[in-house]
């Protein structure tokens, strides 16, 4: 569990998580325990869909964050307990009081992260990128593939961190319309990355898609076509902040470190 989650990675939903709750909260949140628990509950739940996600049985990759995959250094068995205990550990922690001293948010943060996590979620995205493969042609269809296998931890990140700041209904839908414009953006990001992106930067194996017959931004709208989809995204995803002015200054610069990523 060490060896996937300590070292490498971009922390990218931690962070939106931290900074979704510093935007709106009106105290520092340096000092609030919970919200840096959270983060890195959430953390552990990507963490976990890495490491099945390179298994032989789907995508098969033997290099992640720039390192041999768990099922490389230890085997098959192992990676596949170690993605079930990092996803359990997960609720364990958000299961702790530290967390909100409100226990109906607690509730709802743990139900939101199941639902984001599961059938409706990331695993219902997984089913259908498994699955479907060549056969999906449709920019509609692998939208909503996107919106579920990379959208809803992404969404969840910013949702949880504005519940966790106690944000007000407005704040969460200004919250809500950034994460999803922003989670879109970085799928397509990694599936241009995917056709032109350098392994040895990206510490993962390059120029699989293609191979595995995926349904991608790019095999569906070219590369250039995928740039310019993520570019619009990418001023959506500002749009919907631009009340906060400067306190938007975190959340904005994810959207063009998301843009401009090279890993
Ligand atoms: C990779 O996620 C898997 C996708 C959802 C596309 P990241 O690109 O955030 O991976 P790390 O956490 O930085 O390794
Ligand atoms: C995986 O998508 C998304 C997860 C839920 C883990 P990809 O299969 O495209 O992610 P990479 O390219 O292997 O990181
Ligand atoms: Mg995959
Ligand atoms: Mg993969
Ligand atoms: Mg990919």
């Amino acid at each position: 569990m060490r060896y996937a989650a300590l070292g490498g990675g971009k922390r990218l939903r931690p962070f939106l998580l931290v900074e979704a709750a510093r935007m709106v909260s009106k105290s520092s949140i340096d000092d609030e325990e919970g919200i840096w628990m959270a983060a890195a509950a959430l953390e552990c739940v990507h963490v976990y869909s890495l490491v099945h996600d390179d298994l032989p049985c789907m995508d098969d990759d033997d290099l992640r964050r720039g390192k041999p995959t768990v099922h490389k250094v230890y085997d098959e068995a192992m990676a596949v307990l170690v993605g079930d205990a990092l996803l359990t550990q997960a609720f364990e922690t958000m299961a702790r009081p530290e967390i909100h001293p409100n226990a109906d948010i607690r509730l709802a943060l743990i139900g939101n992260l199941a639902a984001a996590s599961g059938t409706h979620g990331m695993i219902g995205g997984q089913v259908i990128d498994i699955y479907a493969d060549g056969n999906i042609s449709d920019a509609e269809l692998i939208g909503q593939l996107q919106a579920l296998k990379t959208g809803a931890l992404i969404h969840y990140a910013v949702s949880a961190g504005g519940k966790l700041a106690d944000a007000t209904a407005a704040d969460l839908q200004n919250l809500s319309t950034y994460a999803s414009a922003l989670g879109l953006a970085f799928q397509i990001r990694d599936d241009i990355l995917d056709t032109e992106g350098d392994a040895k930067i990206m510490g993962k194996a390059a120029q699989k898609d293609a191979g595995l017959g995926k349904a991608t931004f790019v095999s569906i709208h070219g590369l250039d076509g995928a740039k310019a989809y993520a570019k619009k995204l990418g001023d959506e995803a500002k749009a919907a902040l631009a009340l906060y002015g400067d306190k938007a200054g975190a959340l904005n610069g994810a959207v063009d470190f998301v843009l401009e990523r090279k890993k």
